[in-house]
């Protein structure tokens, strides 16, 4: 990651496994020796009420945005209490409707925790985005977005819905093969996913893995 010099980190959720403020100092003071602002949103296995003080650009309020420009990019918080799989309630569709609309940004990628398509994982697609056709309903509307990407499934995943670019991201602590019944440990070890957004809305990407 520092030999690719973001612009922007954006962690795509599960940046803790026991949700401790120690863990989320860990991660912030590590990540902070990059010199690029963090965008973070929470997956099921953080506490946003903790991670929130360690990573204070994030969906704590409402959508957190970014602009880099000529993008948006939109972290949501897919997260419910005591819950596996991903919800939001028509009252967070809502805000998120609202954030799309009132940025001039020619392009907008929005990111959240669980997948809202099947990655064709069994072990993974029994947790994923509940009710999914509601989210996407919303993205259906709105005709800047280019991309929606996900972290949960510990995998890389791409396709194309609409011309829109759905990206799962890799785990940077353990992957599983894709495409298994059961959680099949990838040997070749933690990556991430790297992304070059074009100014006419065109998503480059692709896997980098630990050297
Ligand atoms: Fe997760």
């Amino acid at each position: 990651m520092r030999a690719w010099d973001p612009d922007l980190v954006l962690l795509t959720g599960d940046v803790s496994e026991d949700a401790s403020a120690s863990s989320y100092a860990r991660v912030a003071v590590r990540l902070g020796t990059l010199g690029a602002p963090v965008l973070a949103l929470p997956g099921n296995h953080d506490d946003p009420e903790v991670m929130k003080q360690h990573f204070p650009l994030g969906p704590w309020d409402g959508p957190g945005v970014f602009e880099l420009d000529p993008w948006l990019i939109m972290g949501l918080d897919s997260t419910g209490p005591g819950k596996i799989s991903g919800v939001f309630s028509q009252h967070d569709l809502e805000r998120f409707d609202a954030s799309m609309r009132g940025s001039n940004s020619e392009h907008i990628l929005v990111a959240l925790h669980h997948q809202p398509v099947p990655v064709n994982s069994p072990w993974i697609d029994r947790y994923a985005l509940e009710e999914p056709e509601r989210f996407l309903a919303y993205l259906d509307r709105e005709k800047r977005v280019r991309c929606v990407a996900w972290g949960h499934v510990h995998h890389a995943f791409s396709s194309d819905r609409n011309g829109v670019s759905f990206l799962g991201a890799p785990s940077s602590v353990a992957n599983s093969l894709p495409e298994k019944r059961k959680f099949t440990l990838d040997l070749a070890g933690p990556s991430c996913r790297w992304m070059e957004l074009g100014d006419d809305g065109a998503v480059k990407t692709g896997v980098m893995q630990r050297v």
